[in-house]
């Protein structure tokens, strides 16, 4: 049976850190305020030029390292984000390009925040129909770009940042062996105004800027996110007390508090890093996964479970065995 097993993680965040203090300067909030209700402290910004491929091309570049491939090693990039480059070519080509790479097939996918968790079951639908080797999955994101830096309930919220994973085929025999095990997709368009950028180039012809009915997304957000990892328990037939480590997407600490104990996941198995990065968007879980990886708290072997949750909405799991 062919398995695609996480060989190495990588990311990258802008120098610039903006702390709670900070955006209080230039919006009417508080860092009491943040804090108690999203758990963020701080989050990284892009400076002035520096774009999404800049962010993912280094992600990917540690990620290499960290599997010690070279790019010539890899047959595809895939790379969710919500805020590329350019309306196209896709931020992925662009990637690829830095990274010398003129061979294979380099593509976006958008999904907004569950960006990575569709991202990374599509790379591995690739390399499980032998289409791929191996992949980079890269999320990268520059929210800051359509934040209205004038609307408090929405531009406090968010980061910038990138992550990537690389994904290699391998034939494992035990079903409870090494690889992603599965993975869990969903999407409702009729949530659509909830959590939407207001400019596009077939509307207004113009980038736009995120706006969200906070409150609502709350309401939908655990309920959603607990029904796709139980459909990854149920097709992977373990429960709660079989996961080491709980990484899910970063928008907002209750959110996570809240998911994690209606699974019955207990508290010290999961990451959390919204509280340094804000929410990354599709950045968000790998930027969590390489520092897990780093800090020497996902070790080989470990089962991993991932989910998100964002506009459309999205949302989705995967489980993996690292
Ligand atoms: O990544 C994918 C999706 N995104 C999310 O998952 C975000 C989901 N939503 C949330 O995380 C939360 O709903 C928020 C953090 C956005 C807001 O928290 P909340 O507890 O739902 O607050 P609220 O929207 O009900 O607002 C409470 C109060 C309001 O004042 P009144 O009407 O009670 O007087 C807001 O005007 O807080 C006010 N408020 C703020 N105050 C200080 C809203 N934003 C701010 C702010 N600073 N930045």
């Amino acid at each position: 049976m062919i398995r695609s097993v996480v060989r190495g993680t990588g990311s990258f965040l802008p120098e610039r850190v903006l702390s709670n203090d900070e955006m209080a300067k230039l919006v009417d909030t508080s860092d009491e305020w943040i804090v108690q209700r999203t758990g963020i402290e701080r989050r990284h910004i892009a400076a002035d030029g520096e774009t999404t491929s800049d962010l993912a091309t280094e992600a990917a570049r540690r990620a290499l390292q960290d599997a010690d491939l070279d790019i010539a090693d890899i047959d595809m990039i895939v790379l969710a984000t919500s805020t590329p480059d350019n309306t196209f070519p896709a931020t992925a080509v662009a990637v690829q390009n830095r990274l010398g790479m003129h061979h294979g097939a380099a593509y976006d996918l958008q999904a907004v925040c569950s960006g990575f968790v569709f991202a990374l079951s599509n790379a591995d639908a690739q390399i499980r129909c032998n289409h791929a080797k191996r992949i980079l999955v890269i999320g990268a994101e520059t929210f800051s770009r359509i934040l209205d830096w004038t609307d408090r309930t929405t531009c406090v919220l968010f980061g910038d940042g990138a992550g990537s994973v690389v994904l290699e085929a391998a034939d494992v025999d035990d079903t409870n062996g090494r690889g992603i095990i599965t993975s869990h997709l969903r999407s409702d368009g009729a949530h659509k105004s909830k959590l939407y950028v207001d400019g596009g180039p077939s509307t207004t012809q113009t980038v736009g800027h995120l706006r969200m009915e906070g409150r609502e997304v709350f309401k939908h957000a655990v309920g959603m996110v607990t029904d796709v990892v139980e459909d990854a328990f149920d097709a992977a037939g373990i429960d709660a007390d079989d996961v080491d480590w709980f990484v899910p997407h970063q928008a907002n600490k209750r959110i996570i508090d809240a998911s994690a104990k209606k699974l019955g996941i207990a508290a010290d198995k999961v990451v959390l890093t919204v509280q340094d990065h804000g929410n990354t968007s599709a950045a968000s879980i790998p930027l969590a996964l390489d520092v897990a990886c780093r800090d020497g708290r996902i070790k080989q072997n470990d089962l991993v479970l991932l989910e998100a949750m964002g506009g459309g909405f999205t949302w989705g799991s995967v489980l993996v065995r690292w």
